[in-house]
């Protein structure tokens, strides 16, 4: 399909093109929304936080729905699959953040003993990230294990009597693996198990170091999460020279442009102009 321009046509494009090139800042408007989102921005303990996070003053047309930051306090803090976690760190250039689960700050025994697994597909764990376990509530040991685990033995100091809780490391090569067997099974009976993501580096000082001092050390390092926005599509409209968003009335990425919102990215500076030069100049050469 061939198509048919008119010269006035290529004279009224050229004339256009002229403007648009020529005279572009004094008669387009930045758009506000271009405006609001292209500061990084402050939220709490964490400078310099970009797309896709978003609360305090920073709209959420400016980030995605799921990595809303509460900066009320003085730690930012992120809810992850309804899990309240404090966000340690930001790295905007390798997409990850690190948190620490709010729960389990500073306290091994919560009064609501939630899991720390986040299943969110949103976040994924890094390739950093171990899991250590905690028992709570379980019976006296027996004699075989009770010397063997006692490095790895907590108390809740709400609890008034000497109760048995004990964070377990699994993949330990201290114990052989009948000693493991025993503990696995005795373990069974235990009233409550949850499961802890820690970095790597913590759970290897915590497989050499073993003892509760060490353990809550470990759960205030926290753990990395990558996070997905969309990222694929975002650093095209970076590279376009847009900002990322989210269309709130679409519930679609979008890509703020100088000059309006698009879906993907901006358009690139003259492009459309030059084609349309191209068919005048092979049309009526
Ligand atoms: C990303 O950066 C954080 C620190 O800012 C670091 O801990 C983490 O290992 C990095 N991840 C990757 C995949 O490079
Ligand atoms: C962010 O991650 C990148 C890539 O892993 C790393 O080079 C950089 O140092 C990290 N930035 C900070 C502030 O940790
Ligand atoms: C994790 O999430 C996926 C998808 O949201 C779901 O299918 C799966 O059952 C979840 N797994 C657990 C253990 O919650
Ligand atoms: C998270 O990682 C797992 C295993 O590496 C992978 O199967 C899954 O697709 C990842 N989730 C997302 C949202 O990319
Ligand atoms: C940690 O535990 C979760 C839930 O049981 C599991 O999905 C994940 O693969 C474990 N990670 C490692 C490194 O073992
Ligand atoms: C737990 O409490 C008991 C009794 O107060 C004490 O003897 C024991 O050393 C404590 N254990 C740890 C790991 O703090
Ligand atoms: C941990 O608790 C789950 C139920 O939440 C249970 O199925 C599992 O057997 C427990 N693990 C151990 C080692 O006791
Ligand atoms: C904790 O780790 C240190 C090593 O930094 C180790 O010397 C110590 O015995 C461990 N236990 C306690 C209770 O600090
Ligand atoms: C953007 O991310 C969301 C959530 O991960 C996903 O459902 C959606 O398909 C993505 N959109 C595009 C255009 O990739």
């Amino acid at each position: 399909m061939a198509l048919h321009l008119s010269p006035s046509f290529c004279l009224f494009s050229i004339t256009i093109t002229f403007i648009l090139v020529y005279v572009p800042t004094s008669v387009s408007a930045i758009h506000a929304k271009y405006e609001n989102c292209i500061a990084p921005f402050r939220c709490a303990n964490l400078e310099n936080i970009e797309y896709p996070f978003w609360g305090a003053s920073r709209p959420e047309y400016c980030g995605y729905p799921s990595y809303r930051l509460d900066c009320e306090g003085e730690v930012a803090e992120i809810s992850i699959m309804e899990r309240s976690c404090r966000v340690l760190d930001i790295n905007n250039s390798n997409g990850t953040l690190t948190v620490a689960l709010e729960d389990y700050w500073d306290d091994l025994c919560p009064s609501n003993l939630v899991d720390g697994t986040l299943n969110s597909s949103f976040f994924n764990y890094t390739s950093d990230t171990e899991n250590i376990t905690l028992y709570y509530h379980c019976p006296p040991p027996v004699k075989d294990i009770s010397a063997a685990l006692l490095p790895f033995k907590f108390n809740c100091s709400s609890e008034e009597t000497d109760t048995n809780n004990y964070y377990f490391i699994w993949g330990n090569d201290r114990f052989n693996s009948n000693i493991l067997y025993t503990i696995s099974n005795y373990f069974e009976n235990c009233g409550t198990n949850v499961t802890i993501p820690v970095r790597q580096s913590a759970f290897l000082f915590l497989k050499r170091y073993p003892a509760s001092a060490n353990v809550s050390k470990a759960l205030k390092e926290g753990f990395d999460l990558q996070w997905y926005a969309n990222s694929t599509l975002c650093d095209k409209c970076k590279d376009s020279g847009g900002l990322c968003g989210f269309d709130t009335d679409t519930d679609e990425f979008t890509c703020y442009c100088p000059d309006m919102p698009y879906s993907m990215t901006c358009p690139s500076k003259g492009t459309s102009h030059l084609f349309i030069h191209y068919l005048c100049i092979t049309e009526f050469p």
